[in-house]
C-alpha cells in the first residue's frame, strides 16, 4: 500500500513540475511597445514576459528607464515566432530572459536560434531565483551566435540578494536600479562610441530610424 501511495505521489509531482514549466514556458503573443521616450537613437528591449511575479517584465521597464536617461527612445517586444528576426537601426539591444531549470527560457533560446542581430551592440539579463550562472553562460553563447555585438551581461535575482550591501532594501527594488544603470552605463558607452566614430569621418554605431516590422505598436508610459 505505502508504496502505491508513494508512486503516486512521484507521478503527482512530476506531473505537476511539467504542467508549471509548460506553463511559464509557453511562448506570448507578440507584442510591441513604444516606450514614450522622444530621443532619436532608439533602443530595443526584447524579452521573454514572467507568468508569475513579472519580474522580467519589471526589468524590462527598470531598461527602458535607464536606455531613457541615455537620451534613447525604447521599443519593447516579446520574444515571439513574429517577432522580426533581424532588428534594424536600433543604437543598442537588451535581451531579458528567465530561468528555468538552470537554463535561459525556450522562446528566448528559439528566438536567438533564429535571429540575427547584424554586430548591434547588446546587452544581456538573466533574470532568476537565484541560480542563473549556468543561464547566463547559455545566454551569452546563444547572443555570440545570433552575430550580436556582446557588450555585458549580468544576473538579477528575485530571491538571492542583488547588492549585499542593500539588504535591508526591498529586493526586487535593488534589481530595477541595477538593471537602470547596467542599461545607461551600456548605452552611453555605444553612444559616446559612436560619437567618436562620425568625429573621425567613420560611420558611428548608433543609428535612428524605426525598426518595428511588423505588429501592433501600443504607446505605455514609462513613468
Ligand atoms: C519551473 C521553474 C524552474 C525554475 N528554475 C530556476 C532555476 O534553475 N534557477 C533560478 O535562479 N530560478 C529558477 N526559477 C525562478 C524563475 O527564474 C523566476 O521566477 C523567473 O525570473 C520568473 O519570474 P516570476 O517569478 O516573476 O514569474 C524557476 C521557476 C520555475 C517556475
Amino acid at each position: 500500500m505505502l508504496k502505491w501511495i508513494i508512486l503516486a505521489l512521484i507521478i503527482s509531482v512530476l506531473i505537476g513540475t511539467l504542467a508549471v514549466t509548460i506553463f511559464v514556458q509557453r511562448e506570448a503573443p507578440f507584442r510591441s511597445d513604444s516606450l514614450g521616450a522622444k530621443g532619436v537613437k532608439r533602443a530595443l528591449i526584447l524579452y521573454h514576459p514572467s507568468r508569475d511575479a513579472q519580474f522580467s517584465d519589471d526589468l524590462t521597464l527598470a531598461i527602458a528607464r535607464g536606455f531613457e536617461d541615455a537620451g534613447l527612445s525604447v521599443d519593447r517586444q516579446t520574444m515571439t515566432k513574429d517577432t522580426p528576426v533581424k532588428p534594424r537601426n536600433y543604437a543598442i539591444i537588451a535581451i531579458v530572459s528567465n530561468t528555468f531549470f538552470w537554463q535561459p527560457d525556450w522562446p528566448t533560446m528559439r528566438y536567438l536560434n533564429r535571429s540575427d542581430l547584424n554586430g548591434v551592440p547588446t546587452i544581456g539579463i538573466m533574470a532568476g531565483g537565484g541560480a542563473t550562472e549556468r543561464a547566463r553562460q547559455k545566454l551569452i553563447k546563444a547572443l555570440v551566435r545570433s552575430g550580436a555585438d556582446l557588450r555585458d551581461t549580468r544576473s538579477l535575482w528575485v530571491s538571492k540578494p542583488n547588492d549585499d550591501m542593500r539588504l535591508h532594501e526591498n529586493n526586487r527594488a535593488v534589481a530595477g536600479d541595477i538593471a537602470r544603470s547596467f542599461a545607461f552605463n551600456a548605452a552611453r558607452r555605444v553612444i559616446a562610441q559612436g560619437q567618436v566614430a562620425s568625429q573621425a569621418g567613420q560611420p558611428g554605431s548608433a543609428i535612428s530610424g524605426v525598426a518595428i516590422e511588423n505588429g501592433n505598436t501600443h504607446a505605455s508610459p514609462l513613468h
